[in-house]
């Protein structure tokens, strides 16, 4: 629990399942209500962090380790808690993240293999203070995932080196279900838009965030 008045809510999920048109329809559904709420993303989410996110994403620098690449995903998170979920929290408003400490869970502790315990302890700020009420996670494998955006594309060699790494990340994120089922709820997004946009609502609802 955040020990702040408003609700924190974050969005999990490997990369192609769905996250961004569903958070598109939950910010129309909350502008249409009237419901206090900011939408904001890591990495990023700030000058600070999004500084930061262009470290992380930018193919230039291919060569960065590991331990590198975690510490600025926490950096990040650090700064951009301060800068703005913190902030949010505290009016009261409910915070909508895409990606945040799962990521780094899924990512860097279970794909890169880093570890569970070295990313808890470089992201203890953000677990112990700042840990979201209700994470969804969008559960589709990558293989689906990778079907939908690239159609028979899907099975060539250079996916498959890829699909490797994304693979793990899923498994990383289905462990985090099984350590946190509290928190996270899981979804199945292999379903209609509309049916998983209709879900997310009544989850959130469920969980008192609006
Ligand atoms: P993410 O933000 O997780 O990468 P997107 O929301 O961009 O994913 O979705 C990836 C692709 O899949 C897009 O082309 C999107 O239109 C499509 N898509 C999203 N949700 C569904 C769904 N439930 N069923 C079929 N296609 C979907
Ligand atoms: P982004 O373009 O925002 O991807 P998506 O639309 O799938 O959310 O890029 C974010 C990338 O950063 C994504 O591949 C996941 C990765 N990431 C980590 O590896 N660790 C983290 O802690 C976070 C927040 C993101």
């Amino acid at each position: 629990m955040t020990k702040e008045n408003g609700r924190f809510v974050t969005f999990e999920g490997c990369d192609g399942c769905g996250k961004s048109t569903q958070l598109k329809l939950l910010s129309e559904y909350l502008q249409q209500e009237q419901i206090e709420h900011i939408f904001t993303r890591e990495p990023g989410g700030g000058k600070i962090s999004e500084a930061i996110r262009e470290i992380l994403l930018s193919g230039k620098n291919a060569e960065m380790g590991d331990e590198c690449e975690a510490l600025l995903y926490a950096a990040s998170r650090a700064q951009h808690i301060k800068d703005r979920v913190q902030p949010a929290l505290r009016e009261g408003k409910l915070v909508v993240c895409d990606r945040y400490v799962d990521s780094s869970f899924a990512y860097q502790a279970f794909a890169r293999g880093l570890g569970f315990s070295f990313i808890e302890k470089i992201n203890a700020f953000a677990l112990e203070k700042f840990l979201p009420d209700v994470t969804i996670f969008f559960d589709l494998s990558p293989r689906e995932a990778f079907a939908r955006k690239k159609g028979a594309d899907a099975d060539d060699r250079l996916e498959q080196a890829g699909l490797a790494f994304h693979e793990r990340v899923y498994e990383g994120y289905l462990s985090l279900c099984e350590k946190y089922p509290e928190r996270i709820v899981k979804i199945d997004a292999r379903r209609s838009i509309e049916e998983i946009a209709k879900e997310v609502l009544s989850v959130l609802k469920a969980r008192g965030c609006f």
